[in-house]
């Protein structure tokens, strides 16, 4: 069923173009701008593709761009689907699974978030070394399709360590200063409560966001490598109560999105 889905949207694709791409971008809010970068050879508006769900969110544009970055073949997916827009989980991961299909092995994949802990600061770096899943629902419940992956995928070097490595080298060697930490997916829309950043922080959370998590757990289902890449937009400390709004978030990841376009370009650029 999953498996018939996938071969329909990359059948529609595969009319449009034969660019087979390695490596698989999610652009997260505020972040589409690193699009410019690419060397575009196709850009599919996801209006146009079978079985994907079109983005509710303004901010988030809604098509996949097939071309070059820094020298490798890329798609990046510009604009992503939330739990909180009302999709089910399995539409929610849809993308993935198509760009495993068209050729990906590796997924890069960034988000805006709030910063729990402490030590972080509004428009800071985080590169996810892992993560807590705090959704109602897992993207792989229901019958498995074992072509796909398994039934019981392990989590182990989900967020994989030799690409986690070469990230932290590159930001180094660029002067780029990136955090490492710990993912918590919440289910939105709302903001969370002070309480519940209190609560993030208790369970290990460095930062708290409302995407990704259900993205990764479907690449790692499918054996593709993944690197997180958070922008801290806000920071949510229970002891320092402050307001947050979209418009804050989007205008923090607005402005640290430079830094991550050129973080993604150099990391892609040493992948192999
Ligand atoms: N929670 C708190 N702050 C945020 C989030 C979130 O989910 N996303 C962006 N900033």
């Amino acid at each position: 069923m999953m498996r018939e889905k996938i071969d329909e949207t990359v059948k529609v694709i595969r009319e449009k173009t034969n660019f087979e791409p390695k490596i698989g971008i999610i652009l997260g809010t505020g972040l589409g701008k690193l699009v410019q970068s690419i060397k575009e050879e196709v850009s599919i508006s996801y209006k146009d593709l079978p079985n994907f769900p079109v983005s509710t969110v303004e901010s988030h544009e809604g098509r996949l761009i097939f071309g070059t970055l820094s020298g490798k073949s890329v798609v990046a997916m510009q604009g992503r689907f939330h739990w909180y827009e009302g999709y089910s989980m399995q539409e929610v991961t849809f993308p993935v699974r198509v760009l495993k299909a068209l050729g990906c092995d590796i997924l890069i994949v960034s988000n805006a978030c709030g910063g729990v802990n402490s030590y972080f600061e509004r428009g800071d770096i985080m590169l996810i070394n892992d993560h807590i899943n705090l959704l109602p629902e897992n993207p792989l419940r229901g019958k498995n399709d074992d072509s796909l992956g398994p039934r019981f995928p392990d989590m182990y070097n989900t967020y994989d360590k030799d690409l986690l490595k070469l990230a932290e080298e590159v930001a180094l060697k660029n002067g780029i200063p990136v955090r490492k930490g710990v993912y918590v997916a919440m289910q939105g829309p709302c903001f969370e409560t002070f309480a519940e950043y209190r609560m993030i922080r208790a369970i290990g959370g460095d930062v708290a966001g409302m995407s990704t998590v259900p993205e990764v757990i479907v690449a790692k289902h499918m054996g593709i490598r993944v690197l997180g890449i958070s922008i801290i937009t806000d920071l949510c400390l229970p002891d320092l109560p402050q307001a947050v709004s979209h418009q804050i978030v989007i205008k923090a990841a607005n402005e640290a999105e430079p830094k991550l376009t050129r973080l993604v370009e150099e990391v892609i650029k040493e992948i192999n």
